[in-house]
């Protein structure tokens, strides 16, 4: 048969979800499992969401406003931006590639670290750019210098991922102002701030409040993770204005559908309800960590919701010891396994079933 697709992509590796909770439960026999695989907050929609999407239903015949001009002056006021800075999308991964697309022409580079957000190399492909990977240092952690010297005449883009994940690690303030320094004013360096609300370390800057005035840096936020949006599918980014036109005229027409618009400006009401939310899956971070290090040596600080695992070769049976006791993970072959971070009682069925995995 013709080839009617691009050959290169067969190299690629798929975009893995997280594992559906009511297949294990079927297969296992049991009321329910629990999902701890794909970074979302566990406490439900925040209030008033849900009626505001069953209030935006009644009008589903219609194309959304494509403009998102409430939810971008929303996010303007919250921000303390102009909303001509500001770019909405169908999730923030629709957005990288937005970006990418907007900067990079095929042979052009994009630089990131690795392991990082799992996205990467398939937006850099698909865009007809390489992917330049710079590896984590031993502390799981990117290495901003080697970094900054892989940046070459094709490189456009840099995604830094903070925290990143699946490490959970973050950069701080004078290693991101020396990095910022050394990149070239015209590569954009894409700040990808998924997890934002989850760090508690002064030391790691808002990319926003800190860099936000760089114009060669981009920010990039989700509602799919602290705000609980995650089935609706909302990212934004901010930018300079030029920078956020380009990417709004990139943005297939009409992607933050009238759903997630709506449902965006709800949840921008419930800051407080957010927030709380937040403390709780941060102090159950912290117990997680305290509790999984005496199993697991070398496991990160995370200033995310989750936790990085670094089991190395016996990351994917300890997946399947997880699963087979009902608790999805994500593990990484050969690399390590990521937990998100659950309720008291999901974190407790997990650590039951990872001290069993490593007995
Ligand atoms: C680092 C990072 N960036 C972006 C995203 C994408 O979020 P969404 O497309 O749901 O907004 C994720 C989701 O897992 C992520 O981990």
């Amino acid at each position: 048969m013709n080839r009617l697709t691009r050959a290169d992509l067969d190299a690629l590796p798929n975009y893995v979800p997280g594992r559906n909770p009511a297949d294990l439960a079927r297969e296992l026999g049991l009321p329910e499992a629990i999902k701890l695989a794909s970074n979302e907050v566990p406490y439900g929609p925040l209030p008033g969401v849900v009626d505001a999407i069953a209030g935006a239903a009644a009008g589903i015949h219609r194309y959304p406003d494509m403009g998102v001009v409430a939810l971008r002056d929303a996010l303007a006021e919250r921000y303390g931006v102009t909303p001509d800075r500001i770019a909405t999308g169908c999730g923030s991964v629709a957005l990288t590639e937005h970006v990418t697309r907007t900067a990079c022409l095929p042979g052009d580079e994009i630089l990131y670290s690795w392991r990082s957000f799992e996205a990467y190399p398939i937006i850099a492909a698909t865009t007809g750019a390489s992917s330049i990977r710079v590896p984590n240092t031993e502390g799981h952690e990117h290495d901003l210098p080697a970094m900054a010297a892989a940046i070459t005449p094709r490189t456009r883009v840099v995604l830094v991922c903070n925290p990143n994940n699946p490490t959970g690690t973050s950069l701080r303030r004078a290693e991101l102002d020396e990095f910022l320094d050394a990149v070239p004013a015209d590569v954009l360096v894409v700040i990808d701030e998924a997890y934002r609300e989850f760090v508690t370390d002064p030391q790691v800057p808002d990319g926003l409040e800190a860099y936000g005035d760089r114009p060669n840096v981009v920010v990039l936020r989700t509602l799919s993770k602290a705000w609980g949006l995650a089935g609706l599918r909302l990212g934004f980014l901010i930018a300079q204005p030029e920078v956020a036109a380009a990417v709004r005229k990139v943005v297939t027409p009409f992607s933050t559908s009238a759903a997630a618009q709506a449902a965006g400006l709800a949840a921008l009401r419930q800051d407080a309800e957010m927030r709380r939310r937040c403390e709780l899956v941060i102090a159950e971070r912290d117990r997680l960590t305290t509790a999984v290090r005496k199993i697991v040596n070398d496991v990160p600080d995370s200033q995310a919701n989750f936790v990085w695992l670094p089991l190395g070769d016996k990351s994917v049976e300890f997946g399947q010891v997880c699963e087979a006791q009902g608790v999805i993970v994500r593990p990484f072959p050969g690399e390590g396994v990521r937990v998100t971070v659950g309720t008291p009682a999901e974190n407790d069925a997990f650590l039951a079933a990872a001290g069993s995995a490593l007995r």
